[in-house]
């Protein structure tokens, strides 16, 4: 479904992911695992396209140079270098790291806004999908966004992404800040979101909750690929258990 094949990405100089190749099957949950600064903020917004705005919003300053060169295929047509609403539209959407929420507005309210691109009764058909993977959200749909929880915010921002209807679901670091409780029923909730055919590529830090979830996961490293295998293979991996094991 999506190829990413010798993907580089430059801030001016610095090059954030170097050389990086990586699939993702339908129907797959796939795990990229990197620490600080490894470049998965970077692998998200280059795949989702975020990053073309990003360099289009430098470049109209005079800022910093960003370039992207290598491939992103994405249902075998090459997709490096088009628009992210393009993206969105032919079903790739991003789930963003604390991801901007209009606070005044209620949860329901967000759900709404998320989902523009649509007609009124599929408005109603996604928001009960999202209801249905994250039934707290119902619960505190009158809410305003601005006062719910770190947890509540990043279901609402899956729930924002999945407004839109996504066939490839990005998120980055969804367990970022979350009590283990929390983090189990977020891994609940993305098995369930696959369930219903989404294919998923996930970001994280901390491999322990991901790694028993995915079915293949990348260890990248300042933009390197270190590892790669299934979920099971990474977990017996001497190296993944020193490094994010600590055993
Ligand atoms: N806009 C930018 N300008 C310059 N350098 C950047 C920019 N964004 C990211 N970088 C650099 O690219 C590298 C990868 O950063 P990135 O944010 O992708 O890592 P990350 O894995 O998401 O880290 P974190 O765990 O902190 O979220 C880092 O060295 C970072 O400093
Ligand atoms: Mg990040």
């Amino acid at each position: 479904m999506l190829e990413v094949k010798n993907l580089m990405v430059f801030f001016e100089n610095a090059l954030a992911i170097n050389d990086l190749s990586l699939e993702v099957h339908q129907g797959e949950i796939v795990g990229v695992l990197g620490s600080n600064s490894a470049g998965k903020t970077t692998l998200m917004n280059t795949l989702s396209g975020l990053i073309i705005d990003m360099k289009k919003k430098e470049d109209r300053r005079g800022g910093e140079r960003i370039t992207v060169l290598g491939e992103i295929r994405y249902e075998g047509q090459e997709i490096t270098l088009i628009e992210p609403y393009e993206r969105v539209k032919r079903g790739i959407v991003l789930s963003r790291e604390r991801h901007p929420i209009f606070p005044d507005s209620s949860v329901e309210e967000n759900l709404k806004i998320a989902s523009v691109l649509r007609k009124d009764q599929e408005i109603r058909k996604g928001m009960d999908f999202v209801y249905q993977i994250f039934s707290h959200l119902k619960e505190i749909r009158k809410r305003k966004a601005g006062f719910c929880s770190g947890g509540e915010q990043q279901m609402l921002s899956i729930g924002m992404a999945l407004m839109t209807k996504p066939r490839l679901l990005l998120m980055d670091e969804p367990l970022l800040g979350l009590s283990p409780i929390l983090q189990k029923d977020l891994i609940r909730a993305t098995k369930q979101i696959r369930k219903e055919g989404v294919t998923i590529l996930v970001t994280e830090q901390f491999a322990r909750p991901l790694l028993p979830a995915i079915d293949r996961g990348y260890v990248i490293e300042n933009g390197v690929l270190i590892l790669f295998g299934t979920g099971r293979e990474l977990m017996e991996n001497p190296e993944v258990k020193a490094a994010y094991f600590g055993v």
